[in-house]
């Protein structure tokens, strides 16, 4: 009766995973997926642990201590990190995960080893074991190095001819692996832990080279691996919720990888060899075609918002450093209240993670259906008076429309330039994330509205009031 219970719960759990991840497609469902999914593993969890045969009640002290430490940790650390640090979190995050299924394999190989003779073990489970100590081991490792790598703690370090290291190493692994799950030597065990050493170097070379704004779609990829070496377990013990929750997580990784990719028009080889941008540092009040920048102050500015019909603002990845959201949100509500009309152009990678402007403007409680994604606001732009550029630079850059030489050509861009007049908010000349120029700073229509942009939105905020 237990076990028919049992599937029973794993079959609502694996449904809750579904819709769960179904709703974290929207904004304004995503907290409630988030819900949903997390339902999912509990009943999930709370069934194994009480109806599964295979548990002892005497290991209860450590499962419900393991449980109850994790729960305090994730809790605590969740509540405590900043939002600019989310990709962090993640990372370390996805990293236990990738430990949990290099620990399962390792577990399962001592009971393997215990039940058959070395030579005679059976391949089918070797191989599952097998693929989960390699990927879960590239998994977590990789993803404490990302982690490092956000967080300041560890450079970009690459060797000489490393990417050619790199693919070795993987074959070596793959081929020792190969060899001794179906040849069966009497080294089985010594060759065990060596592909264990040799995926845990991998996971350190594999993601040591990337640049550090590349990361979010490393992780992702991490992220996409880490499923992957869950769904093994699944296979292991044929667990039906734990392969469906695998399975999910490997294939969103992964679609959510190439999108990533997709929407910043690069390959995955070249995120993964690394060599974006790193251009100019921009830092010109001189274009290449020799334009010139024209500067505007806080006031007239104001006078431009407060008498538009329609404004549109741009975030990226300068509104989240200034941590200017709240305030963003204050001159949205205060020009809507003057009549104004106000909408945020989301670009598909403005910032550094994905969803990162969503996130940042719920938290200061925009309304979801002012958030437009580019495809729907880009036939807007040439009916708008005024577009407040935050922060945002590449994802209104021109030149990846017009420039064939440029490394973002070909990525869709937000056309900003459309607009009556653009009133750019940053602190300097310098370039964004992809290092280039930037000509839309030198167009007649725009305007450069220098400084932090906490500081600039505030100030924005008391002349739009003083008018
Ligand atoms: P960026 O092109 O990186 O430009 C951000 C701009 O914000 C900078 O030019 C910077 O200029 C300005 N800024 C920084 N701090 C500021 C502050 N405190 N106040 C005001 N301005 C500030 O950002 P974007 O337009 O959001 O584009 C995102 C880029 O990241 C894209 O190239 C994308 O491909 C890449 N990327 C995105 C992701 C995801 S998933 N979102 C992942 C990896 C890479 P100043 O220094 O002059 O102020």
């Amino acid at each position: 009766m237990n076990k028919e219970i049992l599937q029973l719960i794993y079959l609502v759990g694996s449904v809750s995973f579904m819709i769960g991840l179904k709703m974290l497609s929207k904004p304004d469902t995503a907290r409630k997926g988030n819900l949903v999914a997390a339902f999912g593993m509990t009943i999930a969890i709370l069934g194994t642990i009480f109806l599964y045969d295979g548990i002892k009640t005497s290991n209860y002290g450590w499962i419900f201590g393991g449980l109850i430490i994790g729960s305090i940790l994730g809790t605590l650390s969740a509540k405590k990190v900043k939002m600019t640090q989310m990709p962090e979190m993640v990372s370390l995050f996805n990293g236990m995960g990738g430990a949990c299924a290099m620990l399962i394999s390792a577990v399962e190989f001592t009971h393997l080893t215990h039940n058959y003779e070395i030579g005679a073990l059976p391949h089918g489970q070797l191989l599952i074991i097998m693929l989960g100590l390699i990927i879960g081991s590239i998994s977590f490792v990789g993803s404490l190095v990302a982690w490092g790598k956000l967080s300041g703690r560890v450079g970009d370090k690459t060797l000489k001819l490393q990417q050619l290291v790199n693919i070795g190493l993987l074959v070596f692994i793959l081929g020792i692996a190969c060899y001794t799950i179906f040849a069966g030597p009497a080294e089985t065990v010594t060759y065990f832990y060596v592909i264990w050493g040799l995926s845990v170097l991998y996971g350190i070379l594999f993601v040591m080279p990337i640049g550090g704004a590349d990361m979010p779609v490393v992780i992702s990829l991490l992220n996409s691996f880490t499923g992957v070496a869950a769904a093994m377990g699944g296979f292991l013990y044929d667990n039906k919720v734990m392969l469906v929750g695998g399975i999910l997580v490997g294939s969103a990784g992964t679609l959510l990888t190439l999108v990533m990719c997709k929407a910043m028009n690069r390959s995955l080889t070249n995120v993964l060899i690394g060599n974006f941008g790193g251009g100019s540092s921009g830092e010109s009040a001189t274009s290449p075609s020799g334009g010139h920048i024209r500067e505007i102050n806080a006031g007239d500015t104001a006078i431009l918002l407060k008498y538009a019909n329609k404004v549109i603002i741009v975030p990226g990845y300068g509104l989240a450093v200034a941590q200017a959201q709240h305030v963003c949100h204050e001159l949205e509500e205060l020009l809507e209240s003057e009549g104004v009309g106000v909408k945020y152009a989301i670009h598909p990678v403005a910032g550094r993670m994905p969803g990162h402007m969503n996130v940042l403007l719920a938290e200061s409680n925009v309304s979801y259906d002012k958030l437009v994604e580019m495809e729907h606001i880009n036939p807007e732009f040439t009916t708008t008076d005024v577009v407040l550029v935050v922060g945002a630079n590449d994802v209104v850059n021109p030149a990846a429309k017009t420039d064939p030489s440029s490394p973002i050509y070909g990525m869709p861009i937000l056309d900003v330039e459309n607009a009556k007049n653009i009133i750019v908010m940053k602190r300097s000349m310098k370039a964004g994330y992809a290092g280039i120029e930037n000509e839309l700073f030198y167009q007649p229509k725009t305007s450069m509205l220098f400084g932090d942009a906490k500081g600039t939105l505030t100030k924005l905020v008391a002349e739009v009031k003083a008018l």
